[in-house]
């Protein structure tokens, strides 16, 4: 099994679904995790899980990453706390979905800052840890909506093709260092997120996915495993999706 001994992880929106399952990855092949979510009682309970097969393991932080002095604080804090970081993973995300006839700014403004801003944040925080580190890695999730649009999603759709070429941005300023920087476009993965959905657009999205099923959260942290382990060490600048052939 892949080894993590030794580094350092940052998970933001580990509290729950895609987020938590990576940062449990991560931990029980050794690293050290800062769970990073909205609300102390969701980064708390992964923390908690985290910390009772593996003592120590684990911290939780709770703060909302769109708040850019939050972040550059909590940069100071785990690097107090853990000594450095090596991997930095930017899962936090939300929908606000609507047609734009009637979005609102506030649901452009909310998702813009939590799924792009929140991401030039943590970068932002934890850039020098990240380029005095060895081989560090920062993995972006962003979403095939990013890549294909989806009616409905103007600012969703936005915020992860934004996302998309922020990593490609980050990958290229900071190669000289070693640093790798990708991004994970899942499709369809059962989580919260996805359960919000009505049966009727679950049914027309399982219509769009050559593999006939939804994904789950560990066929996303499985892939940040592989990104952030020494095998993806030549990977940089790139958009993996995650999506049972949806985008193909
Ligand atoms: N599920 C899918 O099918 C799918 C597909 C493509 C891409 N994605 C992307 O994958 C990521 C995770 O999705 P998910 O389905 O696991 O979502 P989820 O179940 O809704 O969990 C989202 C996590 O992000 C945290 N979060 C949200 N806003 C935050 C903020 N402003 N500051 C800090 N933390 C925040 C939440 O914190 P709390 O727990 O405290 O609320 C929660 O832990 C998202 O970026 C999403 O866009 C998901």
């Amino acid at each position: 099994m892949q080894s993590f001994e030794g580094k350092v992880a940052v998970v933001t929106g580990g509290g729950r679904g895609i987020g938590g399952s990576i940062a449990k990855a991560l931990a029980a092949r050794g690293a050290k995790v800062a769970v990073v979510s909205r609300s102390e009682a969701s980064c708390g309970k992964t923390a908690d899980e985290i910390n009772a097969e593996f003592p120590g393991a684990a911290k939780a932080y709770a703060l909302d990453v769109a708040d850019h002095d939050a972040v550059a604080a909590l940069g100071k804090e785990v690097v107090a706390d853990f000594g450095g970081v090596n991997i930095l993973v930017n899962n936090a995300g939300v929908t606000r979905d609507g047609l734009l006839m009637r979005m609102k700014e506030e649901d452009w403004m909310t998702v813009l800052d939590t799924n792009l801003k929140g991401a030039f944040n943590t970068v932002k925080a934890f850039m020098r840890p990240l380029m005095k580190a060895e081989d560090a890695r920062i993995i972006n999730i962003a979403s095939v909506i990013g890549l294909i649009g989806n009616a409905g999603q103007a600012n969703y759709a936005a915020s992860k093709a934004g996302l998309i070429g922020f990593s490609k941005s980050v990958a290229r300023e900071l190669a000289g260092k070693k640093v790798t920087c990708n991004a994970i476009a899942p499709g369809f993965i059962r989580t919260d997120m996805t359960d919000a959905l009505s049966d009727d657009v679950k049914a027309a999205i399982l219509g769009k996915i050559p593999l006939g099923e939804f994904g789950e959260v560990e066929d996303i942290s499985d892939m940040v495993v592989y990104l952030a382990g020494p095998a993806a060490r030549y990977i940089t600048g790139q958009v993996l999706a995650v999506d049972g052939g949806m985008t193909m």
